[in-house]
């Protein structure tokens, strides 16, 4: 989002770490539910970007390596006891680190999550790109997002807009303009959670 530093996001979620499952687990569940249906059962290294308290790691394919990276240390704190109890089933690595710098090799993932992210973070263009450079050619990029114009939502979108700016949430995100310019094919889009606020919309790497 245009004008949100890091700091301020980091600052955002230090205040809604203790509340976050409370208020956005259930709400946003289904939504997280479709998007680790969608990825490919053959995946075997994962990352997902922005993976906060962790409440989608244990739905992700179970021979898979997962690794999950944050901004905020308070949000991974609360990954950490939730990676831990899935150890037994599958490899779950977390790392704080900013996803529009990722520490990682060029084609390191066959698959890349991105659950409710886009909208807060400060430049979604070099997110974008990063995640294209750490997935590797033919890999799937999954992203789950609020985009603005939800078919008969105008009335919740232009509420919501009156005061997502001063939380750190940019409602206004086109997805045409946001997600076209890069290389990759668009090979699915469907609305998904209550009143099909967010948008789930697969994406293969070129
Ligand atoms: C709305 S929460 C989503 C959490 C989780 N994915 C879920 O499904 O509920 C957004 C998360 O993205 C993280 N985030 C935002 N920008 C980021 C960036 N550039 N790098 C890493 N994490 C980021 C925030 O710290 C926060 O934990």
């Amino acid at each position: 989002m245009q004008g949100l530093s890091r700091e301020a996001v980091r600052r955002v979620y230090r205040f809604y770490a203790p509340v976050y499952d409370f208020v956005f687990g259930l709400l946003l569940d289904s939504g997280r539910a479709a998007l680790a249906r969608a990825i490919d059962p053959a995946a075997q290294r994962v990352l997902e970007v922005g993976v906060g308290t962790g409440l989608a790691l244990k739905r992700y394919p179970a021979l898979a390596q997962v690794v999950g990276v944050d901004l905020s240390e308070e949000m991974l704190l609360r990954a950490l006891p939730r990676a831990r109890r899935l150890r037994g089933a599958r490899a779950v690595d977390l790392v704080c680190a900013d996803a529009e710098h990722l520490p990682f090799p060029d084609a390191s993932f066959d698959a890349i999550t991105l659950p409710y992210v886009l909208s807060v973070t400060p430049n979604p263009q070099a997110l974008l790109r990063e995640l294209r450079r750490v997935c590797r050619p033919g890999g799937q990029i999954l992203i789950l997002n609020h985009f603005r114009g939800a078919q008969g939502m105008g009335g919740l979108e232009r509420l919501l807009a009156r005061f997502a700016h001063r939380v750190g949430f940019d409602s206004q995100l086109d997805m045409d303009s946001t997600l076209g310019g890069h290389d990759w094919t668009r090979e699915q889009v469907r609305p998904v959670n209550l009143f099909g606020l967010s948008r789930l919309v697969l994406l293969r790497n070129a």
